[in-house]
């Protein structure tokens, strides 16, 4: 299996639940390495750019309104199958889905207020990687 790096965002529905921590432990517990973090508020420009995969989706703007209504935690996590293997910790997009013992079962409200945000492919981390982090703010542990 493949080492990977995968781009995890603590949201701000989850920022505001003092969630942050619990759900770095949670990744942490699983073997994975966390690498970079930082606490930011997105302008809704950032956030049109960070989400422009999805831009002609009917949720555009109100995805793109929430993840700029205070701040967020992007962090990025490495380990091996990283990308699938934190989708699975996560849980389904939309919490009611979600299996039980999932970050998003435990913090998540509904589909757009889901605590968590983790890449779903190889290339869309190396694009949501370099959207927060510059080389020098990524460790190599
Ligand atoms: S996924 O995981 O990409 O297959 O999920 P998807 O259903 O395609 O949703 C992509 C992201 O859009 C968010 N979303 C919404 N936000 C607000 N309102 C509605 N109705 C809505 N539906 C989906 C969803 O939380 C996903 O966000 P991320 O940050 O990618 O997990």
């Amino acid at each position: 299996m493949a080492v990977e790096r995968t781009l995890v965002i603590v949201k701000p529905d989850a920022v505001k639940k003092n969630a942050v921590g619990d759900i770095i432990r949670i990744l942490q517990e699983n073997d994975l390495k966390l690498l970079a973090l930082k606490m930011i508020h997105m302008s809704k420009e950032e956030a049109k750019g960070f989400y422009i995969v999805h831009k002609d989706r009917p949720f555009y703007d109100e995805l793109t309104d929430f993840m700029s209504s205070g701040p967020c935690v992007p962090m990025v996590f490495e380990g091996e199958n990283a990308i699938a293997k934190v989708r699975e910790i996560i849980g389904a997009t939309d919490p009611a889905k979600a299996e039980e013992g999932t970050i998003r079962k435990k913090y998540g409200t509904d589909v757009g207020r889901n605590a968590v945000h983790a890449s779903d492919s190889v290339e869309s981390a190396n694009y949501e990687i370099p959207y927060f982090f510059s080389a020098l703010e990524i460790h190599n542990l």
